[in-house]
């Protein structure tokens, strides 16, 4: 049985905001067109650690980000592909390559970049509900997230929940989906969308036979309760990691797990 948390009227009250918003962003799906980004071709600033990690993972990867990207999406993607690196040498393994894969709640999937340059998929999709949000320059978050996945072969953007998905993938990632209900309040989301049982079970369902879903959450607290939804959705464990050292910092450690049937 599943048991709906009671919310205070301040919550119902920011949901019902964020519903209104998201009903008005939806309605208004105006175009600027492909929002493309310029590359910042150097990035400065860089701490002393943060220089030598950088350094190693272009030269162990083969790719600059800043040569595609503006140099605050650059660090970014450099801070998810030093965590996905580091993952995977915790976990000991080579990470699995040339795989169909989602992503699910992919934002702006300003880091199609680093899933690319990591996973080398054979075709990547991002999943976003929230697609038509607009920001501060006109753009929406879909002429963002179309801009960055048409600098990749066959990598594509989907404005779409995901709790609707039938497609079938190899590799499925999930970084920082909602589990509780202050994150989605202050990503300004309304409560009615916080569905995590129903989000993984989604996943777990769309996961191809032998397929793997790479959860990320922040801290342990967050990927306690994800790790429960895993479980309720039939996927077995195969490894955590925590990052106590993130290459950016962040307000919680970000925690790794690999799920399998
Ligand atoms: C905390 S944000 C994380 C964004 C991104 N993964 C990142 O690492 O920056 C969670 C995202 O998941 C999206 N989301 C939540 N439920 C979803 C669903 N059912 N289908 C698709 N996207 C969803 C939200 O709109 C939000 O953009």
């Amino acid at each position: 049985m599943q048991v709906t948390p009671m919310r205070s009227w301040t919550q119902r009250l920011r949901s019902l905001r964020n519903r209104i918003s998201l009903l008005v962003a939806n309605r208004i799906r105006y175009s600027r067109g492909l929002h493309i980004e310029q590359p910042c071709g150097r990035i400065d600033g860089l701490s002393p650690a943060q220089q030598v990690r950088v350094t190693g993972l272009r030269r162990k990867y083969g790719f600059a980000f800043e040569s595609l990207l503006s140099e605050e999406t650059s660090l970014n993607n450099y801070a998810y592909l030093d965590f996905l690196d580091r993952a995977w040498v915790a976990a000991g393994g080579a990470p699995p390559a040339g795989l169909v894969m989602a992503d699910v709640g992919c934002a702006s999937f300003w880091y199609a970049a680093a899933l690319q340059t990591f996973f080398r998929p054979r075709r990547l999709t991002g999943y976003e509900l929230e697609a038509y949000r607009r920001y501060a320059n006109g753009y929406t978050r879909q002429d963002y997230a179309q801009g960055y996945a048409g600098a990749w072969p066959a990598t594509a953007f989907r404005a779409q929940d995901y709790l609707y998905e039938t497609e079938s993938a190899e590799l499925i990632t999930c970084w920082f989906p909602f589990v509780s209900p202050e994150p989605i309040l202050a990503w300004g989301l309304s409560l009615n969308l916080l569905k995590p049982n129903e989000l993984v079970r989604s996943m777990a369902g769309n996961l191809k036979p032998g397929g793997a879903l790479l959860m990320v959450n922040h801290g342990s607290e967050e990927a306690r309760s994800a790790a429960e939804l895993c479980a309720a959705a039939g996927l077995t464990r195969q490894w955590q990691w925590m990052d106590s050292q993130p290459l950016r910092p962040r307000p919680q450690p970000p925690v790794a797990s690999y799920w399998r049937h």
